[in-house]
């Protein structure tokens, strides 16, 4: 798929505030800092349509942006963002949680892992919760270009053997790097091809 058309619609800190329109939607998510926001302008060859930043916690409001007039992709707020007050992660999670489960329209919840770091507690965890609440979802391994293939390929056959033991199947996986544009092909051709099943 080529994106030919990429626009921002939106910032929501509520699920209501979402746009109402029933095009396929397809969310990225995954602990701070993890590469979000740079995927998505990577997939769409805009470097700046969302805004990243060297600190975590940038982006803190559900981004909806039209593809093609065709679907959405939501940057979300990252979690694990240890500097946030108790008061505020309980109100990211309510939001977030709002968002994932009131939108029919979600073919596809991306969750981000950076590819060089151990399966961590609060990715497994989340998959876990997302699992209960049927939510599809792949896994993005994001920031290859920061390691060596070899290394990349150990790291995500790790992570395989981890996710094995809780899961009879494994989601899509899909391996990144929104600096070399690694895997933008593949995740592209998984939206369209998913796309009408919202
Ligand atoms: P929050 O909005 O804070 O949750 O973060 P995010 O997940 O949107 O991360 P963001 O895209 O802002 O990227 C965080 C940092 O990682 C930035 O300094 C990016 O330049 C860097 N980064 C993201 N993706 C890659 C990548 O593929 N390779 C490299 N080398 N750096 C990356
Ligand atoms: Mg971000």
């Amino acid at each position: 798929m080529l994106v030919k058309e990429a626009e921002f619609v939106k910032s929501a800190s509520d699920v209501k505030q979402c746009p109402e329109s029933r095009l396929p939607e397809y969310a990225f998510i995954g602990r701070s800092n993890v590469g979000k926001s740079s995927l998505i302008n990577m997939l769409t060859g805009r470097k700046k349509l969302a805004k990243t930043s060297g600190k975590p916690g940038k982006t803190q409001l559900i981004n909806h942006f039209k593809i093609n007039q065709q679907w959405h992709l939501v940057d979300l707020p990252g979690y694990g963002w240890a500097k946030v007050s108790k008061s505020k992660r309980a109100d990211w999670g309510v939001m977030i949680e709002n968002y994932l489960l009131q939108r029919p329209q979600l073919v596809c919840l991306f969750i981000l892992i950076d590819s060089r770091i151990p399966a961590q507690e609060i990715d497994l965890s989340f998959m876990e919760w997302a699992g209960v609440k049927q939510i599809p979802f792949a896994l993005v391994f994001t920031k290859v270009d920061k390691q060596s293939i070899n290394k990349t390929q150990k790291s995500i056959a790790a992570y395989r053997r981890t996710l094995k033991k809780e899961w009879e199947e494994l989601p899509p996986i899909f391996v990144t790097s929104s600096v070399d544009s690694t895997g933008k092909e593949d995740i592209l051709e998984y939206i369209h091809n998913t796309m009408d099943l919202a």
